[in-house]
């Protein structure tokens, strides 16, 4: 059960190198409540992760602004989700360091995964107090489930079994309960991956949402090129174990889906992937 509940909260700890190595110029960022400076930064640098012989990740460098929203591309296998289970310290590294702007606390960095894996037997209210981890015996608790309930408009259904939302609103119910211990940074995992085209676009936008409201600092894997440059700050591409590709998208926000702005990065990063790869490969 507790390993269970490990595996859906994906809740970090800091590793041995986090700890040594910690950023010579931190950030500002502290748990104030203050939306604007709620993010943690990060630095990744030479990170390195094989699987046997399979040298995954060759020497990643990366320093990512506390607060900045990023999303990573790549081809299928290019070592994505790696790179996540990395950043949330779910697996090691075989080489290299990633250190946070200031020393990383229980529940601060927060993983979504594609599976909304919410618990079958306990109601939405419950799934998501389970974000609070050690401390959601506190008397605060519920209140702090339902204001995360809130944020994300799903508050009609806090009393509700997951077995009876769409597959939408049990995503919703995994946003609330990532973000119940408000998170200074949230890995997305392809959390949208599953959803249907209109279902996907409503979420993209709550993510934008939440994303301004609270100020974490957001890292999203997507296959989907259109997803990643309308809710970006910056796209990365991954290609042979390295960042091929590093693009700001400096647009306003929100957003024009379909705008010619959009679709001509979309299109840039798309060449990108496919250079290369004359024959078929997956996304
Ligand atoms: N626990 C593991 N043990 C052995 N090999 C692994 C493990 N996890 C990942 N790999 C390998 O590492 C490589 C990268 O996997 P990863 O899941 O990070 O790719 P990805 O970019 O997320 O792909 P996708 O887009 O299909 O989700 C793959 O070759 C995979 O087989
Ligand atoms: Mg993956």
């Amino acid at each position: 059960m507790l390993e269970a509940l490990h595996y859906i909260l994906a809740d970090s700890r800091a590793t041995e190198d986090d700890r040594v190595d910690t950023v010579s110029a931190p950030t500002a960022a502290r748990r104030t409540g203050d939306a604007a400076t709620r993010g943690l930064s990060l630095t990744i640098r030479g990170l390195r992760k094989s699987f046997g012989d399979n040298d995954v990740l060759r020497g990643i460098d990366l320093h990512i602004p506390a607060g900045q929203f990023v999303t990573i591309v790549g081809k299928s296998g290019c070592g994505k989700s790696t790179l996540l289970r990395l950043i949330a310290g779910l697996d090691a590294p075989t080489g290299g360091s990633i250190a946070f702007g200031e020393q990383r606390q229980q529940g601060d960095v927060r993983v979504m995964f594609q599976e909304p894996r919410l618990l079958p037997w306990a109601r939405v209210l419950s799934n998501v107090e389970v974000g609070l981890g050690a401390t959601r015996n506190s008397p605060d608790a519920r209140n702090r489930a339902d204001a995360a309930l809130i944020e994300v408009g799903l508050d009609d259904k806090r009393s509700q079994w997951p077995a009876v939302l769409s597959g939408g609103q049990k995503q919703r119910v995994a946003l609330a309960r990532a973000l119940v211990s408000q998170p200074r940074v949230l890995a997305f995992d392809e959390p949208l991956g599953a959803l249907d085209a209109l279902t996907r676009i409503a979420m993209q936008r709550l993510l934008e949402q939440v994303w301004t409201d609270q100020g974490f600092t957001a890292i999203l894997v997507t296959h989907d090129v259109a997803e990643a440059v309308a809710l970006a700050d910056r796209v990365l591409v991954i290609e042979d174990g390295r960042i091929s590709n590093d693009i700001l998208v400096d647009l306003p926000r929100p957003r024009q889906r379909g705008s010619a702005q959009l679709a001509a990065l979309e299109g840039e990063i798309l060449r990108d992937l496919l250079k290369g790869s004359e024959g078929a490969f997956e996304l």
